[in-house]
């Protein structure tokens, strides 16, 4: 054997013994990795189960109850297995909006009210008073009104006082004074609703043979009701102007007490969507009654000479009567003439006309 082929041998022996290391190196590796990897399976699997829990389960569960998912309960009645009805869509509606605009209209209300007696001033009696007074309301009309209009402002102070109190009140009362008047509020405004609602329908049966809409209340807002504008239309027992606030308390008046009393009696069965959803309407329709009253309000004081005196007293004058309801003065003088002629018309004399 030669020095070459002694050489060559001697190569691939030290790359057998190479071989041979390394693959006793790989498999001691391999001998002692392998059963580590059983721990990085278990490692695994629980990372991934951690991560499907990473959420607390018992929040999962109250997500799946606020969600207004029904449960099992022994209690019988509407809803009683919902624990938690989605309440937040009607909180959110009620703090935002509703309570936001309403609010504003309510504040526009007043300001263009102000406004508009400040430019306009009251309408006064053409001539001042004619010392003649005519019968318009009789005694039973005006306990009504003003029983409805007492409780109509009660109403307004607590209701309001319960969709605004929070942001208006709270600063002003502090949180145990609002608290205080918070629960006297609600139970005036839900004991005294009902009533109210009673005294609407009676109002509403009483005065609707004066309010049935006529060709000559178009004419009437036409020439912009005598309070815009100098000039006084013709107009009968009740205007168009009186007319819409009779209407309006027919349909939207009536809507707003339904609601009320939906809210008032859960123990009719409703469901608590049906109250928010009456609560919602109540709100609404009840500020746009607010804002309209602020209107009526303003034209029955400040805004026209003589008119709150039919009210209270029962009488008006025979001017004011001329000026604003002059088709009903012409009904009562021809009444009248037939039934009482003679009497002495002087400042104290009073000229009684019924208003049927
Ligand atoms: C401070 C509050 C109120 C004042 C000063 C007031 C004033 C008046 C006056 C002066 C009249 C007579 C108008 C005329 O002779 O033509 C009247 C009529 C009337 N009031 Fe009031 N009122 C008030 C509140 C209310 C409320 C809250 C309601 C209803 C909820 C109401 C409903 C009516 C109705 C329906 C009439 C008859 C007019 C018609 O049928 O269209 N009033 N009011």
């Amino acid at each position: 054997m030669d020095n070459k082929q002694q050489s060559s041998i001697g190569v691939r022996r030290r790359r057998y013994r190479r071989i041979a290391l390394w693959s006793m190196l790989l498999m001691v590796s391999l001998a002692m990795l392998l059963p580590l990897g059983g721990y990085l399976y278990v490692g695994i699997q629980q990372a991934g189960a951690q991560a499907v829990e990473q959420t607390n389960p018992r929040s999962n569960m109250w997500r799946t109850v606020r969600d207004g998912n029904a449960g099992y309960t022994a209690v019988s009645g509407a809803e009683s297995g919902v624990l938690i009805q989605n309440g937040q869509n009607w909180r959110q509606l009620r703090n935002g909006p509703i309570a936001n605009y309403g609010g504003w209209v309510l504040l526009g209300v007043l300001v263009a009210i102000a406004l508009f007696f400040a430019i306009r001033r009251s309408v006064r009696i053409d001539g001042g008073r004619s010392g003649v007074r005519i019968k318009r309301w009789n005694a039973f009309e005006r306990t009504v009104h003003w029983s409805t209009a007492t409780l109509f402002m009660i109403l307004t102070i607590t209701g309001l006082s319960m969709l605004f109190g929070r942001v208006v009140l709270i600063p002003v009362l502090g949180l145990s004074g609002f608290s205080a008047w918070a629960e006297l509020a609600m139970a005036l405004h839900n004991y005294l609703g009902p009533w109210f609602g009673g005294l609407v329908v009676v109002m509403i049966v009483m005065w609707m043979r004066h309010n049935i809409p006529n060709a000559t209340d178009f004419k009437w807002f036409t020439k912009g009701g005598g309070i815009v504008g100098r000039k006084h239309p013709d107009a009968g027992f009740m205007n168009g102007g009186e007319k819409v606030w009779f209407w309006f308390i027919c349909t939207v008046g009536v809507v707003v007490i339904a609601g009320g009393l939906v809210m008032n009696f859960p123990n009719w069965g409703f469901s608590r969507g049906e109250m928010q959803l009456a609560n919602m309407v109540h709100s609404v329709g009840a500020m746009a009654w607010i804002a309209l009253w602020f209107g009526h309000a303003y034209i029955g004081t400040v805004g026209t000479e003589g008119a709150l005196e039919g009210m209270t007293t029962g009488y008006v004058d025979e001017n004011w009567a001329q000026q604003h309801h002059n088709l009903w003065l012409d009904e009562v003088k021809a009444r009248e003439s037939g039934a009482a002629r003679g009497v002495a018309r002087d400042a104290t004399t009073v000229v009684k006309g019924s208003p049927a």
